[in-house]
């Protein structure tokens, strides 16, 4: 009995990393990131891999968190968490090598009364983010188009 116990913590995903505040227990899957990867290399080598994303993700998230219109839904919430996992949701869509251990975007996002407009802002700090990078115009639309379909879930009715 105390064998099976310790097999099934050992199995089970991390929920918080180090430098992280926990969450409420769920179900890790690649599932969760909310869109299916891309086929082959081509759009991991337009956003320059896991480093490029990474330096992405790192700019996007600054802004938001200054951001003078959506900064205060995302002050408190524990960044450091935010940015490990956006940086695993972007890496598996653009199939830049990474599986997702994050919640659903439902999930995620739910009861922040997030609205259109903050959604708009949002994609407009993450285009800049990959302007900044270098990523073509071209891969920076499919992107968003990858992600354009999560909005329905993310934003509240
Ligand atoms: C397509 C658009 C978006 C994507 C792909 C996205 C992705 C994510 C991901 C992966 C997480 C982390 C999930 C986890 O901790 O397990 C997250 C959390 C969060 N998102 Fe978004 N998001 C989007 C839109 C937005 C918008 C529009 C806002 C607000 C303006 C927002 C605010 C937040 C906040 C505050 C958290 C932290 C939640 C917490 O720690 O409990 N997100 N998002």
């Amino acid at each position: 009995m105390t064998m099976l116990l310790l097999l099934a913590i050992l199995a089970a995903p991390p929920r918080a990393m180090p430098g992280e505040e926990p969450v409420a227990p769920y179900g890790a899957s690649d599932a969760n990131a909310g869109a299916r990867p891309f086929e082959g290399a081509g759009m991991a080598a337009a956003f320059h891999g896991r480093d490029g994303i990474g330096r992405i993700v790192d700019r996007f998230v600054a802004a938001n968190y200054a951001d003078p219109v959506i900064g205060p839904i995302f002050a408190g919430q524990d960044r450091v968490r935010l940015a490990r996992v956006l940086k695993e949701q972007f890496c598996y869509i653009l199939a830049a090598g990474c599986a997702y251990s994050g919640r659903d975007m439902a999930t995620a996002h739910r009861d922040m009364g997030i609205q259109h407009k903050d959604m708009n802002r949002l994609v407009e700090n993450l285009q800049a983010a990959m302007r900044a990078e270098g990523v073509a115009f071209a891969a920076q639309n499919r992107f968003l188009a990858k992600l354009a379909p999560m909005r329905p879930n993310i934003v509240s009715r």
